[in-house]
């Protein structure tokens, strides 16, 4: 009687939890797939759930059986259906039209994956684990049947693990992690200044001091001197991957369909190589040089022994030889450099650095590699058969696919995860940009200036996570994430299948995945992003509001009182003529979260005006060009936002004509300071007036009075009270004290 009432009672549960899965069944993919059409009912997943797989596709089998479920090999013919069974089977041209896709049927009697190889049904066994895991029971998935392919080969992510070590196990952690958003290939950024990171037998002292140092963060050894220590020392930092390492870990991600490409830097940030090895090194002396000396062959023959091992390890057919940010001035007065220029007969240093960039891919070549590099190693030309990674932006893989190389995208702008994902002043300290989710998300990588037969040389994307401001891999881990899922959707969907309001949506119950995993990831700001839009003919501005929180509700005022419960309740753009100071914050049971976003909008007596520049604007950070310091627009927490405008190593010095003589009242400016990356307040800001454009009043010069030591993101508006004053032209000169960069947004007059 009592193990009757205990097995109605388990029914019942079954029967509730089954009904309840249902009700709440979740869709919400991340990449998101090119065809899903929802089914009815759910499949029950146990731990005895069979896996049947066709012989090619076991490893992936052994994938989907997560809690230890038997994987049997099915015969090669005759494979009925068997009813609470996985099947994983090879796949025709009819139900997997694309070679690298796959056919996903989730059915309660059973799940079947269709591929045609280990790429595909890679992919379908992400999407159903992943399907699991956003179900609020992983026991119950959803019925559907999942059509889908990716866009881009390429779906890369590079860790740097020089500046900052993480061990194998975590390596493996965050394979695992990027594995379930079919991210498919790890750039491994091995060496760097910061420390060495992979065993080389011959040139054991790579790894038993160039990888260890004095300083945990890569903060503490740039402060004290980038000195390296001893392996075994007891205040040394670091480690590396022995070559047994290494290999777990290329096996690790092949499984998982994820090609590991390593790197080597050459020919600069090789600081760790040339302190223990400075024969190498165009000084001879250690702690002297970052890069190599190109005049000297033992250079070359120590790399080539290098990629010698390195290539034995892994068998990526791309092998990544960095050519970043090499300073090549060592090389201008070294006599063996300068004799490999005569000898070789080259122009320049430029052509000197491309010189060693092709040695080396011919040897690469010579071993069936690719050499793969970022954007410099198009300085002085580039290597027959090189593939370009473009950091700087995209014109140098622009420049690249022209040429009929192949490219990976790779612009800060979008893919740089140790910048900035929201407001500096909420954040640990971070690289400069400002990346935050939605830019990342809104990134195309085929640049529309390329034609058709040039776009096919872009092979895909990548996120790069570099470390010196990353110290453990919880802070990677909030780098990282959710970012990197945003990026999936752009490495893997098609633009037509992208919408940022559509993944905002199913990005929620992405949360409820990491949770699940325990990721440490950033929980999606409350900043309200206020975006203006100006119409020059009606002088009037409209507004919109944007936050990363999902349905927010936003108030805000126009006053620059700080936003209530009772204030206004945004419910789309709107528009309004004459000055306002908007406030605005989201809103929850009444509380404001976070602090309040402001922007100045102001249809100012300069509006439209014409700027003339005494010293140029810097030709990397030229906002709106001639038009930024007068069209109306603040610049917001990033000097890359498009509305800051750089001037780099010297004064900024602009004329504004305002069309004819007026009285003028006031007269503003705001500055930008971030002297983590160089950008400073000016020293002084001096004011000229002119009737004639020719004869300046000086009227006043006020200083600076913040400091240049502070690392917070710092802004001073500067405020000249003219009273009247009648003027056509107006001079502003700000004094670069430390040569460095300054940031100024607009010219504001009334
Ligand atoms: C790079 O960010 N230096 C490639």
């Amino acid at each position: 009687m009592i193990r009757k009432l205990a097995l109605m009672a388990a029914a019942i549960a079954a029967s509730y939890a089954a009904t309840l899965a249902q009700a709440t069944s979740n869709l919400h993919l991340i990449p998101r797939p090119q065809e899903i059409t929802a089914g009815a009912g759910h499949f029950q997943w146990t731990s005895h759930t069979p896996i049947l797989t066709s012989r090619s596709f076991k490893n992936i089998a052994e994938l989907i059986a997560t809690q230890g479920q038997p994987v049997k090999v099915l015969g090669e013919k005759n494979n009925p259906a068997v009813a609470g069974a996985v099947r994983i089977l090879p796949a025709d041209a009819r139900l997997v039209p694309d070679y690298n896709g796959y056919l996903l049927k989730v059915n309660p009697s059973g799940v079947a994956i269709y591929a045609h190889n280990a790429a595909g049904a890679i992919s379908a066994a992400q999407t159903l684990l992943q399907l699991r895991l956003i179900q609020p029971d992983t026991n119950f998935i959803p019925a559907v049947t999942i059509t889908d392919k990716p866009r881009f080969g390429h779906r890369g992510v590079m860790l740097d693990v020089s500046r900052t070590f993480y061990p194998v196990a975590y390596i493996k952690r965050f394979l695992d992690l990027m594995w379930l958003y079919k991210m498919n290939t790890f750039h491994w950024h091995l060496t760097d200044g910061a420390g060495w990171r992979l065993e080389i037998k011959q040139f054991p002292e790579l790894t038993k001091t160039a990888a260890w140092r004095y300083g945990n963060t890569w903060k503490d050894w740039a402060a004290t001197g980038h000195r390296y220590a001893r392996e075994g020392d007891p205040n040394a930092y670091g480690g590396y991957y022995s070559q047994d390492q290494a290999r777990e870990i290329v096996a690790y991600a092949a499984k998982r369909g994820i090609a590991v490409i390593p790197e080597i830097e050459m020919p600069g940030h090789s600081e760790e190589v040339l302190a223990v090895y400075p024969q190498l090194s165009c000084s001879g002396i250690p702690y002297k040089n970052s890069e190599y000396c190109l005049g000297n062959d033992q250079t070359f023959d120590f790399l080539e022994k290098v990629l010698t091992e390195v290539m034995a390890i892994f068998p990526s057919p791309y092998i990544h030889i960095g050519g970043d940010e090499a300073n090549k001035s060592a090389w201008k007065t070294c006599p063996k450099c300068q004799q490999r220029i005569k000898s070789e007969n080259l122009r320049d240093v430029d052509e000197l650095q491309s010189y060693a960039i092709r040695r080396m891919e011919r040897f690469l070549k010579a071993h069936h590699r690719h050499l793969l590099g970022w954007d410099e190693i198009l300085e002085g030309g580039l290597a027959p058969d090189a593939t370009v990674m473009s950091w700087r932006g995209e014109t140098g893989g622009i420049a690249a696919a022209k040429a009929g190389h192949d490219v990976i995208m790779t612009p800060g702008a979008y893919c740089y995860f140790d910048h900035y994902q929201a407001d500096p002043a909420t954040q640990p300290e971070a690289q400069g940009g400002y990346v935050p989710l939605e830019k990342v998300y809104s990134y195309n990588p085929v640049p529309a200036t390329l034609s058709a037969s040039e776009a096919k040389h872009i092979l895909g994307v990548q996120a790069n996570i570099w470390t010196e401001l990353i110290p453990h891999a919880a802070h990677l881990e909030y780098m990282t994430y959710p970012r990197l899922i945003a990026l999936s959707e752009v490495a893997w969907s098609d633009t037509a299948r992208k919408n940022f309001e559509d993944f905002k949506a199913r990005l929620q119950s992405h949360y409820l995945l990491l949770q699940r995993l325990n990721v440490n990831y950033f929980r999606p700001s409350y900043t309200v992003t206020i975006v203006p839009q100006i119409n020059y003919q009606s002088k009037q501005t409209t507004v919109t509001f944007t936050s990363e929180q999902y349905r927010p509700a936003i108030r805000y005022t126009m006053d620059g009182s700080t936003p209530t419960a009772a204030s206004t309740l945004y419910t789309g753009p709107f528009t309004f003529s004459g000055p306002a100071l908007i406030s605005a914050a989201v809103f929850r049971d009444s509380l404001a979260q976070g602090t309040p976003s402001r922007l100045e909008a102001d249809f100012h007596k300069a509006v439209g005006k014409s700027v003339h520049y005494h010293l140029p604007y810097s030709k990397n950070y030229p906002a709106q060009k001639e038009s930024t310091l007068t069209n109306g627009y603040r610049g917001g927490v990033s000097y890359g936002d498009g509305q800051w405008q750089g001037f780099e190593s010297h004064d900024m010095d602009v004329t504004v004509d305002m069309g004819s003589s007026q009285p003028l009242n006031d007269v503003s400016l705001n500055f930008m300071q971030l002297t983590g990356v160089g950008i400073y307040l000016p020293a002084t800001v001096t004011i000229a007036v002119s009737q004639d454009g020719t004869d300046f009043r000086t009227l006043e010069q006020q200083q600076n009075d913040i400091p240049d030591n502070i690392p917070a993101l710092t802004f001073r508006k500067f405020t000249f009270q003219l009273k009247g004053q009648q003027a056509r032209y107006i001079r502003i000169q700000a004094q670069n004290a430390q040569k460095g960069f300054l940031f100024a947004d607009e010219i504001i007059v009334h």
